[in-house]
């Protein structure tokens, strides 16, 4: 049987246990995430690219540059590399129905100028935050103002979902007639590239955001709906239900909070209504009076 081989980057790059466990503690410290356990391979392979980029010789030296390197922008690039940062087009879509419903349910008894406030809370390439804009266009009316914050903790997807470019396989999750709708092709003759269009990016503002930083939560007004999916998984338990009581916190009366599918809050200390298991609704505001 042949031997297995390294992958290139991790040759002649061994990690201690103590060197991961100093790189899992940072990690928790910095984005919340959990590490220890099974990741190990994984924390090193990605760690690894940041340690040839920077020509160092030891994850101990990157280590050392990591913590003491002022601008913090290695950290950054750190956090970067060890996120993941899964998403797709109209991901786990009966929650854009939902939405949708709902919306439509609450507008009934609402001032229509009024525009409708929601959050992709961990937005990765922005398919998230670009499919909310695409489900409320087309189930609430072109007329129906609204405005959607899209946040990550990783400048790079921060950047990536700003620029809103896309390949034809990644487009390959829109319903039927939407890339047309919302897109416009680059790249006639060459490799198809799809831009997002002046439609949806007027509608989204992307920024940086940790969800596990107090600092970061500076908000003037409430939330009609915040998506915060396949990213509390990430999460130890005490992190989880910090960051559920904050979110509800922001929560409009009967605003809604979407998990992901996997994500739910049974166990979780919080205060809102369950509605499905990956759907959560805060109380109305009569329910809350004395
Ligand atoms: C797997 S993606 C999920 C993207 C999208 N919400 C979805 O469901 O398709 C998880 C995202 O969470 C982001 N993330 C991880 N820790 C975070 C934190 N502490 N604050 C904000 N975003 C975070 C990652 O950078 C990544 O882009």
């Amino acid at each position: 049987m042949p031997a297995l081989s390294l992958a290139p980057e991790l040759q002649g790059l061994p990690m201690s246990q103590a060197e991961f466990r100093a790189f899992s503690a940072l990690v928790l410290r910095s984005c919340g995430i959990r590490m220890e356990g099974l990741k190990f391979d994984l924390l090193r392979t990605r760690l690894a690219k940041r340690v040839r980029a920077l020509k160092l010789s030891s994850f101990k030296e990157y280590y050392e540059w990591v913590c003491s390197e002022p601008s913090g922008e290695e950290l950054e690039r750190m956090i970067d590399v060890v996120t993941t940062h899964k998403t797709e087009f109209f991901r786990e879509s009966g929650h854009y129905q939902e939405l949708i419903r709902r919306l439509r349910e609450r507008g009934q008894a609402r001032d229509p100028q009024l525009p409708w406030r929601l959050w992709s809370a961990a937005c990765s390439t922005g398919e998230e935050p670009y499919s909310m804009a695409m489900a409320l266009l087309e189930g609430l009316g072109a007329g129906t103002p609204f405005k959607i914050l899209a946040t990550d903790i990783s400048s790079g997807v921060v950047a990536a979902a700003t620029r809103g470019l896309y390949t034809a396989e990644r487009t390959s999750s829109l319903p039927l007639g939407y890339r047309d709708r919302y897109f416009q092709r680059l790249h006639p003759k060459g490799e198809a590239t799809y831009s997002v269009g002046e439609a949806l990016r007027e509608t989204v503002q992307f920024s940086r955001f940790n969800l596990n930083d107090p600092d970061d939560y500076v908000f003037t007004r409430k939330f009609d709906a915040i998506f915060c999916r396949n990213v509390m998984i990430y999460f130890d338990r005490p992190t989880q239900e910090t960051l559920v009581q904050r979110l509800s916190a922001l929560l409009a009366p009967e605003g809604l909070l979407f998990t992901g599918f996997s994500e739910s809050l049974i166990g979780i200390k919080q205060d809102l209504k369950t509605l499905s298991p990956s759907v959560y609704q805060k109380a109305a505001r009569w329910e809350t009076r004395p």
